[in-house]
């Protein structure tokens, strides 16, 4: 079984660089399909685990759907502290927007659920969630996810944008926490 060690943790080989492409694809299809008829739809990628997600998935996706960034966070060590800060850098005025929210993971669901109470949606036109992982068991916003990559159990994952302290990142398959 392959395993990486970061820092003082050993964590196992979850979902492979393939698993991740085909459920990529597949997403890029539904999204595809779902904006065909809308306009002015506007991507927000959520910095920083959604950075290497984002980048591959817009790049399936066959629409030209501009790419913004929003930096949230929550988490310290492998556990969500419950406060979420948000650092949006050079959003465009979104009023009228279809906007598509990516996302590496949902957990509590509680970041999703501050970012989309912000004012600055107040005025859009539509406003859907895509992730490629959630955790449902950890579930604890009202949230309707339109898009998801994969329902995982509640074990913590790092690689493919997603880390551990900041490590991790680069993995290009998905490995779970050893117990
Ligand atoms: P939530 O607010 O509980 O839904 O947490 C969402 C955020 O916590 C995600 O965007 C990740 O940044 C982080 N997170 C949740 N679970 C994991 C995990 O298993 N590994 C790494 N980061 C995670
Ligand atoms: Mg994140």
């Amino acid at each position: 079984m392959k395993s990486v060690n970061i820092q003082n943790l050993t964590f196992d080989l979850y979902m492979d660089a393939a698993e991740i492409a085909s459920i990529n694809q597949s997403l890029a299809q539904k999204i595809d399909d779902y904006y065909a008829d809308k306009e002015d739809v506007i991507a927000i990628i959520i910095l920083k685990g959604g950075y290497i997600f984002g980048a591959d998935l817009l790049r399936l996706v066959e629409a030209d759907i501009p790419a913004y960034f929003i930096q949230l966070s929550s988490y310290v060590d492998t556990k969500s502290t419950g406060e979420v800060a948000i650092n949006q850098v050079n959003l465009p005025d979104l009023t009228n927007k279809n906007i598509l929210i990516i996302e590496d993971i949902i957990e509590t669901g509680l970041s999703m659920d501050t970012l989309l109470k912000q004012p600055l949606f107040n005025e859009v036109a539509s406003i859907e969630l895509c992730t490629l992982l959630l955790k449902p068991t950890e579930l604890k916003a009202q949230l309707t996810v339109k898009f998801i990559g994969k329902s995982i159990p509640s074990d913590f994952v790092v690689g493919y944008g997603l880390d551990y302290n900041e490590y991790g990142r680069h993995l290009p398959d998905i490995y779970h926490l050893r117990m």
